[in-house]
């Protein structure tokens, strides 16, 4: 059986780093992390997701502030509020939900926030940054930066030598990720809905991450013998009626038949979703410890 990789616990060591050198910026340099997080629109999931970002950034010790538009916000207010935002010194990061009401451009909304504070790593300088492997100065998305420090718990931090599959080809989650992998020395492919013999090309894999939103679509016997399974998927599935609820979470990989074969694996929830906060308050305070051109800790 698999050793289940612990992304609660995990997620909680980067949260208390983080916190810890906050701390320790504040008393030297004045300088407290701010971040912005904007939601527009009443979606319930962003709501949950939008609330938890907030109330995360208070325990890590930062000035965080929320900006709760309404679904019908014009997109020129919304861009003269990431204006203001970008001007702000006391914010050094930027969040805005996705996915935004469809009357606005989800793109050129990404493009208005300032490299310096996009945290979240969608704008092209920071896309740009980690496809040339310049990690140093580039913000890497949340959710494949968290993948990336649990396969390091799992593998360490050089993976020469071993082949890494990532299925999901995102602007969010896949192509980060390979370029993460690719980086750290991995052999990657990405695969996707057009890839032939997913199955037989899963099964080379040493590291195989699911990052295609499909519920249990990586079966377990397309898992490689001691495979380190990074699952990235949260699916709300309908739950069986015995289980007195209505629906139930799962992620991308059947996991139960995974972690008969796989050495280390992800469980939904508890894997990579905790990890995904924790990399926004690290990269928040990157961004801040940048401004007053200090150290940040390594996570
Ligand atoms: N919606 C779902 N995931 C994300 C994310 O990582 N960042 C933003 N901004 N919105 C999201």
């Amino acid at each position: 059986m698999a050793e289940i990789i612990d992304g609660k616990k995990a997620g909680e060591d980067v949260a208390a780093t983080v916190a810890k050198a906050t701390a320790e910026l504040v008393a030297k340099t004045g300088v407290k992390p701010g971040l912005a997080v904007v939601i527009v629109g009443e979606d319930p999931a962003s709501q949950v997701y939008v609330a938890s970002k907030s109330k995360k950034a208070r325990e890590c010790g930062f000035h965080s502030v929320q900006h709760t538009l309404a679904a019908d916000t014009p997109e020129t207010d919304l861009l003269a509020l990431i204006d203001d935002l970008n001007t702000d010194a006391a914010i050094h990061g930027i969040l805005v939900q996705l996915p935004l009401p469809a009357h606005i451009d989800s793109g050129k909304v990404i493009q208005a926030i300032s490299p310096d504070k996009d945290v979240d790593g969608f704008h092209f300088i920071n896309v740009g940054k980690l496809g040339a492997g310049v990690l140093d100065t580039a913000f890497v998305p949340c959710t494949p930066a968290g993948s990336m420090l649990l396969i390091e718990r799992v593998r360490g931090r050089d993976l020469s030598g071993l082949n890494a599959v990532v299925v999901g080809r995102s602007n969010i989650v896949g192509k980060p990720m390979a370029n993460l992998l690719l980086a750290a020395n991995a052999t990657v492919t990405i695969a996707h809905s057009k890839t032939k013999d997913l199955a037989g090309l899963c099964r080379t894999a040493d590291i195989l991450v699911a990052a295609v939103g499909r519920p249990e679509m990586v079966k377990g016997d397309w898992v490689k013998q001691g495979a380190t399974v990074i699952d990235v998927g949260i699916n709300r599935i309908p739950a069986p009626r015995e289980s007195g609820r209505n629906t139930r979470l799962v992620g991308d990989v059947e996991f139960m038949s995974a972690s008969e074969r796989a050495g280390a694996i992800t469980s939904v929830p508890g894997g990579v979703g905790p990890m995904t906060i924790a990399m926004l308050m690290a990269n928040t305070l990157v961004a801040a410890c940048r401004k007053a051109g200090v150290e940040p800790p390594k996570l």
